[in-house]
């Protein structure tokens, strides 16, 4: 095996996949302490590296708390978050390593998983694959290399619709020293939630919302809030990050006015293209996915209005006003972030594969899956992170849910440190985006001609569409599924294992 990918790609820790972690730990049982933070056994042989990098020790609790989203007046709605604060967002400069305390305050089992970041597997956040279940009360420690810059997020990987479809995420932004300065910089988490009029959450999935585009929410909101008024200085630059943390929507983000220009996507730069030479002047965004902004302001008192002009009724999640300021109007050149250092794959070498997402049907998804003695197999058995119907697939195989409870064979079988060229065909009637963990990948570009070659974390596939990725295998079993929560967990995920 090469290790060559592996000693860039986790410096904190011996090249070899800390392997029997996830399956030992999980069998033993739910017989984690509150107190105990369960690391891998394999740390303990870690070579010190040269240079250690920062160390950021945090603790991070998932809870529950109050938020008022039906405005000031209405009543409040209990929601999910870490450390009470919806949409918490940690700051750290490229270089850290988070070692993170993580806790569980909620009632039922949770895990967090940290989208888009490159981490060695075993604190990837994925229940029964590459770590327990942490119970309520119960606790795990998360070691989270941030090597690359960019606009990232977490969220819990176990009863997604139920926990995420509350609030439950949180904002990773890492920040590059050789960042061009901007004048202002704002976050901005789109969140939909599905509200009753007394404040309390209506059921997060329908059968015909999951077997179909998703289970939408009416409550449109941007941090919590209808619409954000947010000041920047006229002529000024401003940085704007976008997460798309819904559960269901895909989105069309555009301005009405104003310059502005995508400067990076999935928290990756790319070169800056500006927005009206974007098909329809908007870029199409499905959850999870993210994307930064410089928008250049006009003059004091002019406004720059932010929607999505997907939705049947646009839906104007924020307006940039212009303040007074003594910066001169210069021409509009976007401003573009330092290129993304992330490894490439060999295009000319990679293996090809292609996967299609499918509806699944009783005849069309089989319930082939690993032996009933692997350790895998009888420990999903007992997990809760299952759907209880099974409506899509992946190349003839579907994530367990209800009684159907084998896990898969992997999707393929991959080798660390090779370069791989995924095609995904979406056999469907519906826009589906796919996620790789602990990776990123290139999108080559897609048969509706539609997607610029970029760095991604997350692909959105629109019906009838074929989209190709690249990317280079890091060791472990990675999932790949579609981030639209109810088709991931009514059968839409599957993973790779990288040898
Ligand atoms: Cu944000 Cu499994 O993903
Ligand atoms: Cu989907």
């Amino acid at each position: 095996m090469t290790t060559s990918r592996a000693d860039r790609h986790l410096p904190m820790l011996p090249p070899d996949r800390p392997a029997g972690l996830s399956r030992r730990a999980l069998l033993a049982g739910g017989a984690l302490g509150a107190a105990s933070y369960l690391l891998p056994t394999s740390l303990g042989n870690a070579r010190v590296p040269a240079a250690p990098a920062a160390t950021q020790a945090l603790t991070l609790a998932a809870g529950e708390t109050q938020m008022k989203l039906l405005g000031p007046d209405g009543p409040a709605s209990r929601v999910c978050a870490y450390d009470g604060t919806p949409f918490r967002t940690l700051r750290f400069p490229r270089g850290s390593v988070l070692d993170v305390g993580f806790q569980n305050g909620l009632d039922e089992g949770t895990t967090v998983h940290w989208h888009g970041i490159r981490l060695p597997n075993a604190f990837d956040g994925v229940p029964t694959l590459t770590q327990p279940l942490v119970q309520p009360g119960g606790a795990y420690a998360y070691r989270v290399p941030l090597e690359d810059p960019g606009t990232f997020f977490f969220h819990p990987h176990c009863d997604e619709t139920g926990q995420a479809g509350r609030g439950l995420a949180g904002v990773l932004i890492v920040e590059d020293p050789r960042d061009p300065a901007f004048d202002a910089e704002h976050v901005l988490c789109l969140k939909d939630w599905r509200l009753a009029e007394n404040g309390g959450f209506l059921p997060m999935s329908e059968p015909d919302g999951a077997s179909k585009a998703g289970t939408f929410g009416a409550t449109r909101r941007c941090n919590g809030q209808p619409s954000l008024a947010l000041e920047a200085p006229a002529h000024g630059e401003v940085r704007l990050r976008i997460l798309n943390l819904d559960s269901t929507r895909v989105m069309d983000i555009g301005v009405d006015q104003g310059e502005a220009a995508l400067i990076a996507v999935d928290g990756h730069a790319l070169p800056p293209i500006p927005l009206d030479r974007l098909p329809d002047g908007v870029w199409r965004m499905g959850p999870a996915q993210r994307i930064d902004l410089h928008v250049r302001m006009p003059a004091a008192g002019g406004q720059v209005r932010l929607a999505d002009y997907r939705a049947a009724k646009l839906y104007e999640f924020a307006t940039l006003t212009a303040t007074p300021s003594a910066r001169p109007l210069r021409p509009f050149r976007p401003l573009a972030l330092p290129a993304a250092q992330v490894p490439r794959a060999d295009l000319k070498k990679a293996e090809r594969l292609t996967f299609t997402l499918q509806q699944a049907t009783d005849a069309a998804i089989s319930a082939a899956g690993l032996p009933p003695d692997d350790p895998l197999a009888k420990a999903l058995l007992d997990s809760l992170c299952v759907g209880s119907t099974t409506y899509w697939g992946i190349d003839q195989l579907s994530w367990p849910t209800g009684s159907r409870r084998a896990v898969p064979p992997p999707l393929a079988r991959m080798r660390a440190g090779r370069s791989y060229r995924v095609t995904v065909k979406n056999g469907t009637r519906y826009p589906h985006p796919i996620h790789l963990h602990g990776h990123v990948f290139e999108v080559i570009g897609s048969s509706s001609g539609r997607l610029p070659r970029h760095l991604a974390d997350t692909v959105l596939v629109q019906p009838d569409e074929a989209a190709e990725i690249a990317f280079v295998a890091a060791p472990g079993d990675w999932v790949f599924h579609c981030h639209i929560l109810e088709h991931m967990e009514t059968g839409m995920m599957g993973y790779f294992r990288v040898l």
